[in-house]
């Protein structure tokens, strides 16, 4: 398959593009700086100059490909928060111009979604969950995907969870471990009862090559393999850095965090995968305990 790849200098896309490449794909990946994309020439990835702005680059490459797979996401939101409409609306235009390309082909078009635009909810989640009515949100663009599922396009939504990690832990994870050096503390959000599903980078990654082939039009998959609760989290940080745990309040999470991220890591969102598993034949090969042993340095 000539698969087209957003994203694949990033944490998640360059396993897909890597997973890709080992099953005998031919991959062509979107980048905008050859430095970091060295790697991915050395593999054997065709690369194309652009941005997720460039909608003609974008519509051209697709015409070329059978399936397109999109994990480019601007998140310099995380630095500001103000950028997160910009991001939501690039993202939209992005999926549309694949859509447009794909229209009636039934050709695979596979993005980037997050358990997180379901908001907090208790118990396991599956896709029937309704989705909140806030904006903006990346359910804008799950909206757009999905209407490609009715023009004749196997569009597929992979919602993430939280946390997606390698042997070094997950984004979000660092991010609370750097804050906890700042501060001396690894701290958790008022009672830290609140539950996040993880995954493991590559177990992510192959649910999107499983689904490049195994996608109906305008479905949408939930991915996870195990969770943590905010107190285990942060326990994990506190001995790995040999430093206490204390309780904040959400205001203060708000100012060490910034207000998106805080009520983002404060979230109850654990995911039930089983129709990954049933429909993509999705099979994790990391156990559902490695997040917190990966954290805390115990993980092989
Ligand atoms: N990691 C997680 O925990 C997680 C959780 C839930 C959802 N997700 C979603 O999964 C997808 C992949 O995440 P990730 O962790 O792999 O993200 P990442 O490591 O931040 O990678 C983002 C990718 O997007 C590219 N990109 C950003 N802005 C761009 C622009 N203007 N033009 C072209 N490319 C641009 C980056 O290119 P450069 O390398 O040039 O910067 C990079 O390849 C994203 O949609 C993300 O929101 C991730």
């Amino acid at each position: 398959m000539k698969v087209f790849i957003t994203g694949a200098t990033g944490f998640i896309g360059s396993r897909v593009a890597s997973q890709l490449v080992e099953e005998g794909h031919s991959v062509t990946a979107l980048v905008r700086g050859l430095g970091k994309a060295l790697p991915l020439k050395e593999k054997g990835v065709r690369l194309v100059h652009g941005t997720l702005d460039m909608l003609d680059v974008i519509r051209e490459e697709a015409s070329k490909a059978d399936g397109v797979a999109h994990l480019g996401f601007k998140h310099d939101f995380f630095r500001d928060n103000s950028l997160y409409g910009n991001a939501i609306e690039t993202d939209c235009k992005v999926i549309s111009a694949v859509v447009e390309v794909f229209k009636g082909t039934n050709k695979p078009l596979i993005m980037s979604g997050s358990a997180g635009t379901l908001g907090s909810v208790e118990g396991e989640v599956d896709e029937s969950c309704p989705v909140p009515a806030f904006r903006p949100s990346r359910a804008t663009c799950e909206e757009v995907a999905l209407e490609g599922g009715k023009a004749g396009v196997r569009t597929a939504v992979m919602r993430l969870p939280l946390h997606v990690f390698d042997s070094n832990g997950s984004m979000f994870q660092q991010i609370q471990e750097r804050k906890a050096k700042q501060e001396g503390a690894a701290s958790y959000i008022g009672e830290g009862n609140y539950q996040q599903s993880s995954v493991h980078v590559e177990d992510a990654a192959a649910a999107y090559v499983l689904a490049l082939q195994h996608t109906g039009c305008g479905d949408t998959f939930h991915i996870g393999h195990g969770k943590a609760s905010g107190r285990e989290l942060v326990a994990a940080i506190a001995a790995k850095l040999d430093i206490s745990t204390a309780s904040v309040s959400m205001e203060k999470a708000a100012e060490l965090y910034g207000p998106l991220l805080a009520k983002r890591l404060s979230t109850t969102m654990v995911v039930n995968s089983s129709k990954a598993r049933r429909q993509l034949h999705w099979e994790p090969k990391h156990p559902a305990d490695a997040f917190l042993k990966c954290v805390a340095g115990t993980y092989s």
